[in-house]
């Protein structure tokens, strides 16, 4: 009997091992080869089986198992990943010694053997990945992570048109390390998108790639458009004796090397190329900030050898940041849309980096005094990794200021005396209802996609509808008729009746998105749902006190007072009875309030496809109040799919080979009932 047991056990370990490797193999042609050689069926019975071993196995668990990682989260096909698999470097990925100063250039250039070459490169500035080939294949691309350890993110880096994701004629193993880059024209349409949507900016190219590269949807990696380039091979066995020889076979193999790669043999011949390409720089599609010098010759390398952090073999040297110095014509202030009010520096037009730069933001009060900046000075204006470009600094100071530096009083905008509230380092315009540009904050704001989602009505058309006077507050615009905004320019019938389509359909959006779109200070989404939930309607908010406020999970003391000082303003009252008026919900309809039931505590449940009697976001809701979990993917945990319409073919294949069952919405509203 024991025997029989022992036997049973060493066949189901024997077959977690062998079905391991299969999915793997699967994972692999399907995705990188883009040639399935398992159905899909096939894939998932296998992919359960596994699972199911494995959970009678724990003795067995292994965070390579394709059960835990991205492969297996792939095969939904979706797109969608749920987390990287961490991966040990096979040689620790390791950053250069950097230098700013030409003379260390020297220095370093005068300890290498006399003979050295040295390979000049550009120092592309992305993020640094390492790509894998095995027999030919790409098979994982792993991030810098801490130097030792990294993500694989290899469904990301497939999406990228000019890395291969086949090699032939080349050694079994090795890797291609080289950076990941988001092209300028990318990065710009990619913030000019991100403004629409009031999601925020990414300062430059490099956080842009970095947070496209962490993103769990290839998908929208594909979308944005990276790029890369390689410059540095690693393995065993590997051709060629010198670096620069290598990266021509790498490109012979089909790998982006830069063109911009030469082999010099002297100082000179390195400082003029760090002089031609400290202005050529300008002109490429991708950032770079500064150059690499390499030693040529490997066996030379290897005798240079390493530091803990740094080869001795290499350096990179830093373009410095492009500066210049102006006269600080005037400093003037912005009030923006939350009424914090800005310095700006207004300069006498100067070339910086192939931009003409005339103002700078001076941030606030403590910026300006903490550089002792004064009208008429001469000043330092710079730009560096960042896009915008900077005050730095005094370089003369104007001979007739020397006063101490003293922020306005009132708002240019309207006249209302500023307040600076104490911890914070703005002054801010009090005047919420009258400041014309926070007039319009509070407009953009309501109509947002998150807050009201108003069709045809974004920044542009806002600013359009003030100016010309036809809406000064959100009320204003539930009064606007055909012909005030059929005449205007850009608009005929059509697209003026769209927005008051868009207005009369923003009279179903549920009261908690209403409290958000109002705009109260410092009452984002989330909160505004936190509240919602407790205060069943605007007149249970409005007489709140700030203990019942403050009990509010997230409410601290801050926020109820912005809600208190909200509701103490009368035009604020006013506003309130027109929306009310207009036929906006202002009161949460039976099933928004706090938690109901736990009819669903425990369950794991995937929403798919689309719905005729609430939203996606109004299920998750629901799921949420009675206890249940919404989840992304089908897996064997996963309780059961809610699915409305057009539900993903290859969710419900899945959910069907591991039998997960699929409610329909009317069951489902049911089931809750
Ligand atoms: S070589 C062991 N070459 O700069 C040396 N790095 O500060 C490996 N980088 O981690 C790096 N362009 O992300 C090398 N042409 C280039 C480079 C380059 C950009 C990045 C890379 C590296 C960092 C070091």
């Amino acid at each position: 009997m024991i025997d029989l047991f022992d036997d049973i056990e060493r066949q189901e370990r024997d077959e977690i091992i062998a079905l391991r490797k299969e999915l793997e193999e699967a994972n692999y042609r399907y995705y990188v080869l883009s040639q399935p050689t398992l159905s899909d069926r096939d894939f998932d019975v296998k992919m359960r089986r596994l699972q199911d071993l494995e959970a009678a196995h724990p003795e067995m668990a292994d965070p390579n198992s394709p059960t835990q990682h991205v492969g297996s989260d792939l095969n939904t096909k979706s797109g969608k990943i749920e987390k990287f698999e961490q991966v040990t470097h096979r040689y620790p990925m390791l950053s250069l010694a950097n230098t700013y100063s030409e003379q260390e250039i020297q220095d370093w250039l005068t300890k290498l053997p006399q003979d050295a070459e040295i390979v000049c490169e550009l120092k592309y500035d992305g993020l640094s990945i390492s790509l894998w080939y095995e027999e030919g294949h790409l098979t994982k691309a792993v991030t810098r992570g801490d130097g030792q350890k990294g993500d694989n993110v290899l469904p990301n880096i497939l999406t990228i048109p000019n890395i291969p994701h086949t090699v032939q004629g080349a050694p079994q193993h090795f890797e291609l390390r080289g950076e990941v880059l988001l092209p300028w024209a990318n990065f710009e349409r990619l913030n000019a998108e991100r403004e629409a949507e009031e999601e925020p900016l990414f300062a430059n190219p490099r956080n842009a790639a970095s947070g496209t590269l962490k993103l769990l949807d290839a998908e929208e990696v594909a979308r944005r458009g990276l790029t890369c380039y390689l410059y540095y091979m690693l393995g065993e066995n590997l051709p060629k004796q010198t670096h620069y020889d290598r990266l021509i076979v790498a490109r012979e193999w089909g790998f982006p090397i830069s063109d911009a790669v030469r082999v010099c043999h002297s100082l000179q011949e390195v400082m003029d190329y760090i002089h031609y390409w400290d202005t050529e720089r300008k002109n490429l599609p991708v950032a770079t900030d500064g150059i690499v010098l390499k030693v040529n010759n490997l066996a030379q390398q290897q005798q240079l050898g390493f530091t803990a952090k740094t080869p001795r073999w290499a350096i990179a040297y830093k373009f410095p940041a492009e500066k210049q110095h102006t006269r600080l014509h005037a400093i003037t202030y912005q009030v923006g849309r939350t009424g914090v009010v800005t310095p700006v520096a207004n300069l006498a037009p100067v070339q910086l980096s192939g931009t003409m730069v005339q103002r700078a933001t001076l941030h606030n009060e403590d910026f300006v005094r903490s550089l002792n900046i004064h009208e008429g000075d001469e000043v330092w204006v710079e730009k560096g990794g960042e896009i915008i470009p900077k005050i730095s600094g005094v370089f003369a100071a104007s001979k007739t200021q020397t006063e101490a530096y003293h922020f306005i009083e009132c708002c240019p905008e309207c006249g209302a005396k500023l307040v600076r509230v104490e911890g914070e380092a703005a002054w801010r315009c009090p005047n919420e209802a009258g400041c014309p540009p926070q007039q319009k904050g509070k407009l953009e704001h309501f109509v947002a996609r998150k807050a009201m989602n108003i069709d045809g009505l974004g920044a542009e058309t806002i600013d359009l509808l003030y100016e010309k006077q036809l809406v000064h507050n959100i009320a204003d615009l539930y009064d606007l008729k055909i012909e005030d905004i059929a005449g205007l320019e850009g608009f005929g019938q059509k697209s003026a009746q769209n927005i008051l389509d868009g207005l009369e359909n923003s009279k179903h959006v549920p009261w908690e998105r209403v409290l958000f779109a109002l705009g109260i200070r410092m009452v984002g989404e989330t909160t505004a749902k936190k509240i919602a939930r407790r205060f069943a309607s605007i007149d249970d908010l409005q007489w709140a006190t700030k203990e019942q406020l403050m009990s509010i999970e997230d409410v601290g003391e801050q926020i109820a007072d912005n809600i208190i000082n909200y509701f103490a303003q009368m035009p604020n009252l006013e506003l309130l009875t027109r929306l009310k008026a207009a036929g906006l919900i202002m009161e949460a309809s039976g099933d928004t309030m706090e938690t109901q039931s736990t009819l669903l505590s425990g369950q794991s449940i995937v929403i798919s496809g689309v719905f005729v009697h609430h939203s996606r976001e109004e299920y998750k809701e629901i799921i949420e109040r009675n206890g249940g979990k919404n989840v992304g993917s089908v897996s064997k945990k996963t309780s059961f799919i809610l699915a409305g319409d057009n539900m993903g073919p290859e969710k419900r294949k899945k959910a069907e080979s591991l039998g997960v069952s699929i409610l329909s919405e009317d069951e489902f509203l049911n089931m809750i009932k």
